[in-house]
Parts: structure tokens; sequence; C-alpha cells
């Protein structure tokens, strides 16, 4: 595989993900993460919006001081006073990336900035040149650019790698975007800039379709990708960097990209975020929840204990999940409930364990999940004797 199929993570769990409702982090709990995620290996960490806040300015420089080899990005609007203090941020950093964004739709620059076309490409140049004259690796963001007139997108763009920037970003930021949609815009723009800059993708969840519309602008030819450990982000969240990842690793035979993550810690990643912000992902988030790698249902978990590929498409431990779970309600079988009570230390005969299914079951048909102190009285009951193995 070269080079080309090579896909940069720029995580911005601490930017865009920071900025949500509770998600807001002090420095020392960003440092935090910002360690995790240079173990996950993320290409680009984008610390901070350094001009939002005195803590963000804080976070950005404490990231660059103790990360010294990290690709740290900080945010800045396209104007002066943003890129200088997204510049001081900076100043430890060996490899800062100064990320700057000006919207572009007509919708953004009739109501929010109040700019014509020439004034927003005029001030998108000059943020680009100034923040060159800062650091190498520059970033420019057209906001809002899937509902931007695509002419004038590719005219922002282009001028602005002409001004220097060496990454586009296209973000999808209300998430409007349909694949197909999304394949075709960023592969006009992919060919549009040829080598001259990367393409990369920022995709909102407001339809559900962030995972998707980066996946397919990955095939369109995107390069770098933006996403969050577990979603996090603006409103419904970004796209999920652990569900990019294993689609890719998953699917290699028709996704044929690679990432440098070190995908074993991406539970471990979330977990971490979850401690430190007020909420965790959904019981059935792909790959994190607490649901992604159980199974209830009695046909799964048989077909599962004869063989675990039959109902897992991935070993949990290659995302950092220690094991599967099985777990016992009223949808489960003997052959699940067996390998429990064998767990527990009850070896039942055949007679035994018809009887210990028939109690669970009618257990389980008034609850909603049947713990292991619940089965332990039903086999003592049933089974009437001490444990083979310890108790
Ligand atoms: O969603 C968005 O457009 C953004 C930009 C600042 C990159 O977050
Ligand atoms: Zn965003």
């Amino acid at each position: 595989m070269n080079n080309h199929n090579r896909v940069l993570i720029f995580d911005t769990t601490l930017r865009d993900g920071e900025q949500s409702p509770g998600c807001s982090m002090t420095v020392d709990e960003k440092l935090r993460m910002a360690a995790k995620l240079v173990e996950l290996g993320v290409d680009i960490l984008e610390a901070g919006f350094p001009i939002a806040s005195d803590g963000d300015f804080q976070a950005v420089r404490r990231i660059a001081e103790e990360f010294p080899e990290a690709r740290v990005a900080a945010l800045a609007r396209a104007c002066t006073v943003d890129i200088e203090r997204a510049a001081r941020s900076l100043e430890p950093c060996r490899r800062p990336r100064i990320h700057t964004f000006i919207a572009t739709s007509d919708i953004h620059l009739k109501y929010k900035l109040r700019k014509s076309r020439q004034q927003v490409l005029d001030e998108a140049v000059a943020a680009v040149e100034l923040a060159r004259r800062y650091v190498d690796d520059v970033e420019f963001s057209a906001e809002d650019a899937t509902r931007t007139d695509p002419d004038y997108l590719e005219q922002v763009s282009l001028a602005t790698i002409e001004a220097g920037a060496s990454t586009v970003n296209l973000p999808d930021t209300v998430g409007y975007s349909i694949p197909s949609e999304h394949a075709a815009l960023i592969g006009r723009m992919v060919k549009s800039f040829g080598d001259r800059a990367i393409v990369s993708v920022h995709c909102h969840d407001d339809l559900g379709l962030a995972v998707a519309n980066s996946l397919a602008a990955v095939q369109a030819g995107a390069r770098q990708v933006e996403c969050t450990i577990n979603g996090i982000g603006e409103r419904a969240g970004n796209c999920s960097l652990e569900e990019i990842v294993m689609a890719m690793r998953v699917r290699r035979d028709l996704l044929p990209f690679e990432t440098g993550i070190v995908t074993e810690q991406l539970y471990p990643a979330s977990k971490l975020l979850t401690e430190l912000i007020t909420f965790g992902p959904q019981p059935n988030k792909a790959i994190v929840g607490e649901n992604a790698f159980a199974h209830e249902a009695g046909i799964h978990q048989d077909g599962f204990l004869k063989e675990r590929t039959t109902y897992e498409i991935m070993d949990p431990r290659s995302v950092g999940v220690p094991e599967s779970r099985l777990v016992l309600g009223k949808h489960s079988g003997r052959h699940a409930l067996h390998k429990r009570c064998a767990d527990l230390g009850y070896e039942l005969t055949r007679e035994e364990l018809e009887e210990v299914y028939r109690r669970f079951i009618a257990l389980a048909d008034r609850k909603k999940g049947v713990r292991n102190e619940e089965i332990l009285v039903i086999v003592r009951e049933v089974a009437g004797r001490l444990p083979v193995a310890g108790d």
C-alpha cells in the first residue's frame, strides 16, 4: 500500500468537542486527555481556540510544551488578533499548525458576517498569509463549505492555497450533506487542488451521517479527517474517531486506507473522556458503547459460543475492550446459561440445566436482566449441592 492511501486523523476532541454542552475541561483535564490522544497516535491534535479564553490559551500552550513531538493545532478566526494569539499559544511547539477559518456560504455571509464574497475571499487570503509568517503549517477552513456555491468555494480554496495553506478543510458545518453529494464535492476539489494541498473533511452529525460522509470523502480523495472521541462536538457532534478508524480497518477490502491509530487505545480513550466530561456514549454506540460487544439473544449467544465471528466483526481486544459479554435475559438460551453456571462453579447435568433454565426464564420475563446472585439462588435450589470448583 503506498503513502497515497494514508489518511491523517485530525482530532478535535479538545476543540470542537470541548465547545459543546457538558464537555468543557480544565487545563489539567485537557492535558490528561492530550496524553491519551498522543498514545492513540492521532496525527494532528487540535488543542483549543486560544482567543476564546485564557484557559484555552493555556491549554494549547501547556499541551505544546508537554508534547513537543506532537503536531498541535490552534484554531483562529481569519483575523489578526486571533492568529497572533494562536501563534503565541503555539510558541513551544516544534510542529505547530494554525487553523484559520471563515464562513463562505451565502447564508453565513448575508446574515452572520454581513460581508461580500470578495471581502471574505480577501480576508481568507490575508489570514493565511499572516499565519504563514508564524508557522509553516497552515490549514484553512471554509466554514459551511457544503452549503457554499461550489465555484466560489473552489475560488476561495485555490486563493488560500496560493497564499500558503497546505491543508484545505471543507466542513459540513451543519451536517447537511449526504454521502453521494459529499463525495462529488470533495472529488471536484481534490482534482482541482492536485498535489498543492491536502483536502480535509470535518463532518457534523445532525442527520447521523458524519461518519458516512467522511468515508465517502476519503473514497473521493480526502486525506485528512477531522473527528472526535465518542463523536462529541457541536449539537449532534462530529464524526466519531473510533467509528471511522475501525470502518477503514475492518473493511480494508473496500476501504484500502491506513491511519496511524493504535486501535487498542480507542476504548481507553473513550473511557477517559467519559471520566472528564459529564456524559458517556450511549450504550449501543458503535465500538465503545457498553453493549458494543454484548450478546443477549439465545441464537446469538449460541453462535458466539461456537465461533465468535458468527456475531462479531471485530475482536473486542482490537479496540481495547477486555472481552465480550454474554448478558443473561429473557432472550438468552441454554448454551449461555450453561456456560455462566460453569463459570460460577456449577457443572449441571442435562436435567438440572433444563430446570434451572425454566426457572431462569420465568424470572427473566419479569425483569430487565438477571444477576449472577439470582442465578446462583436458582442453581442451588435445583441442584441442591455444592459447586464442583470453588464458590
Ligand atoms: O464545523 C465547523 O465548520 C468548524 C470549523 C471551525 C472547522 O468547526
Ligand atoms: Zn465543527
